[in-house]
């Protein structure tokens, strides 16, 4: 109802029927930061995962760059990972008609809200929170920044009337904090916010680095996502494995290079190593090289579009501005209801 009301798609050129349609999905929006470059965790483990989400839902993807801003501090750097994320969701397919794309930082009314549920999030949420958490423990310098994360992430998600938010289970407990937030604010005013769901995404969740722990930038173990072919192929030959010999059984499904490559094969393919390596005869060399050739397949024509569209910033701030454009329509529409109940607007 609410999104017939502020008009949807936010403008998405569909064609009515479809438009309709389309506006009667659910919606599922998730953010990424911009604090690294894009690897192969990142694609198995959420951005493959997410474009095949957004051909059931109407998606929402943004580039999270004031959640950045809690741990980058450096201007030219953060902009320059914003356009790698931006080129690299288009480089892999999404299309900004369907889906929506911007930027945090051009919807000034989830900055605003943020302020409004903070007023609506008790200190004891936040305490607890595992990011805040982690860095008392550590004894690491804590900013009201990374303190006050959670409502930030509340407010990109409520300003949308979100329904699910596909996440890793690390991002578990901040949507949970939305849900108790929203529903605070609701039995005060009303059922103005949509309280969220969050949609784990269980069989991709832990994608291995080269040594075997989770792939992630603070591991220094990821393999770039658009490396060029000889840097991509030098990088998967660095995967740790056993030195047991070409002639020896393996066992695979312990092995990283063949988790790795499992995610890029199809089943029965994947079947097939996982027997050839049981057998014996197969060395890891081999998978390697497989391995190699299935990421160059997914991914060669991909890396191709990321470099177009980082060549020409112009058009790809031209894609922003415009998801930013559409996204803040809808935010708006919501926070003036927000700003109604609260009495913040006269
Ligand atoms: N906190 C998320 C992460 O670190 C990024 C994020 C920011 C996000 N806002 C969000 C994810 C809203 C989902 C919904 O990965």
């Amino acid at each position: 109802m609410r999104d017939d009301r502020i008009g949807c798609n936010g403008g998405a050129r569909l064609a009515p029927a479809a438009a309709t349609a389309f506006n009667r999905m659910q919606i599922a929006l998730t953010g990424i930061k911009p604090s690294g470059h894009p690897h192969l965790g990142n694609y198995l483990g959420m951005l493959r995962p997410a474009l095949e989400l957004a051909q059931r839902y109407r998606a929402f993807y943004f580039i999270a760059d004031y959640h950045a801003l809690t741990t980058l501090h450096e201007g030219r750097q953060l902009r320059e990972l914003t356009d790698e994320v931006a080129a690299t969701w288009l480089a892999l397919g999404l299309d900004p008609q369907k889906t929506l794309l911007y930027r945090q930082s051009d919807v000034p009314q989830v900055m605003e809200l943020a302020w409004i549920l903070s007023c609506f999030t008790a200190k004891g949420w936040l305490d607890r929170a595992h990011a805040y958490k982690d860095a008392v423990a550590q004894e690491r310098e804590a900013t009201a920044g990374l303190y006050t994360y959670p409502v930030l992430m509340a407010a990109d998600i409520l300003a949308f009337g979100t329904n699910v938010v596909p996440v890793g289970r690390d991002q578990k407990q901040h949507v949970e904090i939305c849900r108790d937030i929203a529903l605070r604010f609701n039995h005060t005013y009303g059922d103005l916010l949509t309280p969220p769901e969050p949609l784990i995404r269980e069989e991709v969740e832990t994608i291995p680095g080269i040594d075997g722990r989770k792939m992630s930038k603070s591991y220094d173990n990821t393999i770039p996502l658009f490396a060029p072919g000889p840097a991509l192929r030098k990088r998967i030959f660095q995967i740790q494995t056993d030195s047991t010999s070409v002639a020896a059984p393996k066992e695979p499904d312990a092995a990283p290079v063949f988790q790795l490559y499992r995610h890029f094969v199809a089943a029965p393919e994947a079947q097939a190593m996982a027997a050839r390596l049981r057998a014996g005869g197969t060395g890891w060399g081999e998978v390697k090289e497989q391995l190699w050739q299935a990421v160059e397949r997914a991914l060669a024509e991909p890396r191709a579009r990321y470099q177009e569209w980082l060549a020409d910033r112009p058009r790809l701030h031209g894609v922003l501005a415009e998801g930013g454009a559409r996204a803040r329509a809808i935010a708006e529409a919501l926070l003036r209801r927000v700003r109604q109940a609260v009495g913040t607007e006269l």
